[in-house]
């Protein structure tokens, strides 16, 4: 069967890692969280005294910068290692202020160029599940297979405040809806790549659905479009 190339977008806490790596887990394909990329930058900036409105200090930041995302095997399988040039920044970039400085990050046009020609080198080959923002509408238009994530906002909330709490940060369930609505505003009401559902996705309301029904019914989807992917490519071939 042929290998895809799986494009998973959708807001904050839609459930698109969940989703994204399990898919991958259970086709056999490599998982890429560009959410990663966007948020080493931020790290990096942060660091290097850069600031979040110096776009083309930002952009030169991110030329130079290398980010490799590792696919672990054996018990931690699914999860995914960030070396940022080097260094791993796996557990450093999921605090909630990296998550609101890569959101402004994401706004530099530069930064995006450099990170989206990235992303489309790492999945060209297909055999790949992508989660993201602009990866069905952008990152790859042509993906075969693109599912638009969604959740209500209150939903989305709860489940990343759970995520907070079970690593032990202290964070306040309101304070993170409102992180939440500010980061949503800043996704999709940026110029450049802005989040948007892409014309061809499939629309999945995760709200009142366990994880593991998503990604058997992303999975199905996958395995229709391959069969039909292939018998295509047979009849041109003929
Ligand atoms: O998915 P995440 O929360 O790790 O993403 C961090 C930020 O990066 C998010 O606010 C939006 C941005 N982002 C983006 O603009 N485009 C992507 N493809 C992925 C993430």
């Amino acid at each position: 069967m042929r290998k895809l190339i799986i494009a998973i977008d959708g807001p904050v806490g839609s459930g698109k890692s969940t989703l994204a790596r399990r898919v991958a887990a259970l086709l056999g394909y490599l998982y890429i969280d560009t959410g990663a990329m966007y948020r080493s930058v931020a790290l990096k900036a942060a660091r290097c005294g850069v600031s979040l409105d110096a776009a083309d200090q930002l952009a030169a930041l991110a030329g130079e910068t290398r980010i490799d995302l590792r696919q672990l095997a054996g018990a931690t399988e699914g999860t995914q290692q960030v070396l940022l040039d080097g260094e791993d920044v796996t557990a450093l970039i999921r605090t909630p202020e990296v998550a609101q400085a890569a959101s402004k990050v994401a706004l530099v046009p530069g930064v995006r160029k450099v990170l989206v020609a990235e992303q489309r080198r790492a999945g060209e080959r297909g055999g790949v599940v992508m989660e993201g923002r602009d990866i069905g509408s952008v990152v790859f238009p042509e993906a075969q297979l693109k599912i638009f994530l969604t959740a209500s906002p209150e939903i989305r909330a709860d489940r990343r405040w759970r995520e907070h709490q079970q690593k032990g940060d202290a964070i306040d369930l309101a304070r993170t809806l409102e992180e939440i609505h500010e980061r949503d505003r800043r996704d999709r009401e940026r110029t450049n790549s802005p989040l948007v559902k892409a014309k061809d996705a499939v629309v999945v309301d995760s709200t009142a659905m366990e994880p593991e029904e998503v990604a058997r019914l992303v999975v199905m989807l996958a395995k229709e479009h391959a069969s039909a992917n292939t018998s295509e490519t047979l009849r041109h071939n003929r």
